[in-house]
């Protein structure tokens, strides 16, 4: 049983203190703001009401579970866990304040982490008294049912450290991750071209959004590029992307989208704005499909190599393993199929010839073939 520290209730502070709870843990939660409290408070009620109306839990364990959330009021009562996740706004001053406040709250031996989603986790460690125990700890929302975490050790992080957060995260019945300390991590980086390649495709007039949707849910991903945008908010996505792009130094292959940027401005924002790519006024029709198998085969095809290009260069770069990468694509964003044993089906010369047949059409960048599935062919290699 351990004593888990939480900074932040809001969308993702939730989803964590579920996590703990369920999992055995007491969690001690600050917030700073009194409104944001009281919803958390509101909001666990609820699930825990919704989840005994559903017969998934019963009304003992529900109250087993709420006895172990502790809302304190003084970020000083955090002084006794041994784990502290922050959950606040994505922030770069507010995170360094928090944290260096409390490298001063608590005892030598706890471990602060952040669940920054765009921050470098080096950084923050450089604010706090020991940064061998600094980790990033990014939970997928909804945090409490999304299984995969992705584990970032900052260049100051101990393996100590990163082998006990990783055991306290299979404790919790997640499944983590190793990333390295780089841009979008594995997850949020792989996955760009699944949008960035969609907008592109648009934008280039090959089809509308409902056709590439269609082309990529007949391929067997759950949700459509343009669907998933709306269901994230393009304001979030784009954000996302922006970040990305702006810290890998402009590279092209990260390069957002005017269409996407200008929906943003006008505020359709998606679902939950009732307007993105899509209407989603109560009485709107989606659009009629209307592509032909071959073009949304052309479309399937260029979307998945640009996935698996990026997965093999993250690879190449050693953003993670192997296996992690697989997990982290099929568990974290629910793809049909590891992007690594992907290429193998396609054949890794096969994906080497449609980069470089993209290059040549447009000579850009951004079409750049791994160089590991270069290397590949020339050695006649495989993944798996
Ligand atoms: N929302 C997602 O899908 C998602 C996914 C993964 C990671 N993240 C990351 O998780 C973090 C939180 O995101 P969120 O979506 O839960 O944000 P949110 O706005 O829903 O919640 C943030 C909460 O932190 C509180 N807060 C702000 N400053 C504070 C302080 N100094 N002390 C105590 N509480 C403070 C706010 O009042 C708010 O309740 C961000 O770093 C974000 O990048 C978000």
């Amino acid at each position: 049983m351990k004593k888990i520290g939480l900074v932040g209730a809001g969308t993702m502070g939730q989803g964590i203190i579920l996590t703990t709870i369920q999992s055995n843990c007491d969690v001690f939660v600050y917030e700073s703001d009194d409104n944001s409290l009281n919803r958390a408070q509101q909001n666990l009620r609820k699930y825990y009401d919704k989840e005994i109306l559903k017969s998934r839990v019963t009304e003992a364990l529900a109250r087993e579970h709420l006895a172990k959330v502790h809302f304190v009021k003084n970020i000083q009562e955090l002084f006794a866990c041994e784990v502290v996740v922050e959950a606040i706004i994505e922030d770069p001053q507010a995170k360094r304040e928090l944290f260096s406040l409390l490298s001063s709250v608590v005892s030598d031996n706890c471990i602060l982490a952040t669940n920054t989603s765009s921050l470098s986790i080096s950084s923050l460690a450089s604010v706090v008294r020991n940064p061998e125990r600094f980790i990033g700890i990014h939970f997928f929302n909804p945090a409490h049912l999304m299984k995969l975490v992705e584990v970032i050790p900052a260049i100051q992080t101990s393996d100590e450290t990163v082998h006990f957060v990783k055991n306290l995260l299979l404790a919790c019945n997640k499944i983590p991750v190793i990333a390295k300390d780089t841009p979008g991590f594995i997850v949020n980086r792989i996955a760009r071209p699944y949008y960035g390649e969609a907008l592109k495709i648009y934008e280039e007039g090959i089809a509308e959004p409902v056709d590439i949707d269609f082309a990529m849910t007949q391929t067997g991903f759950k949700m459509g590029p343009f669907a998933l945008m709306d269901f994230i908010g393009n304001d979030i996505n784009f954000q996302v992307t922006e970040i990305v792009y702006n810290s890998f130094f402009q590279d092209p292959k990260y390069r957002p989208s005017f269409t996407q940027k200008r929906l943003v401005e006008a505020g359709y924002f998606g679902v939950k704005t009732g307007r993105g790519f899509y209407s989603y006024a109560e009485n709107a029709n989606r659009p009629i499909v209307n592509i032909t198998p071959a073009d949304a085969q052309y479309i399937s095809d260029r979307i998945v190599i640009m996935l698996i290009n990026e997965a093999v260069d993250a690879l190449f770069f050693n953003i993670a393993t192997k296996e992690d990468i697989e997990i982290s694509m099929t568990k974290g964003v629910n793809y049909p199929k590891g992007l690594l044993r992907w290429a193998d089906d396609f054949g890794i010369e096969e994906c080497v010839k449609r980069m470089d047949d993209l290059f040549n059409v447009y000579h850009d960048t951004r079409y750049r073939c791994s160089p590991l599935l270069r290397k590949m062919t020339k050695l006649n290699q495989k993944f798996y």
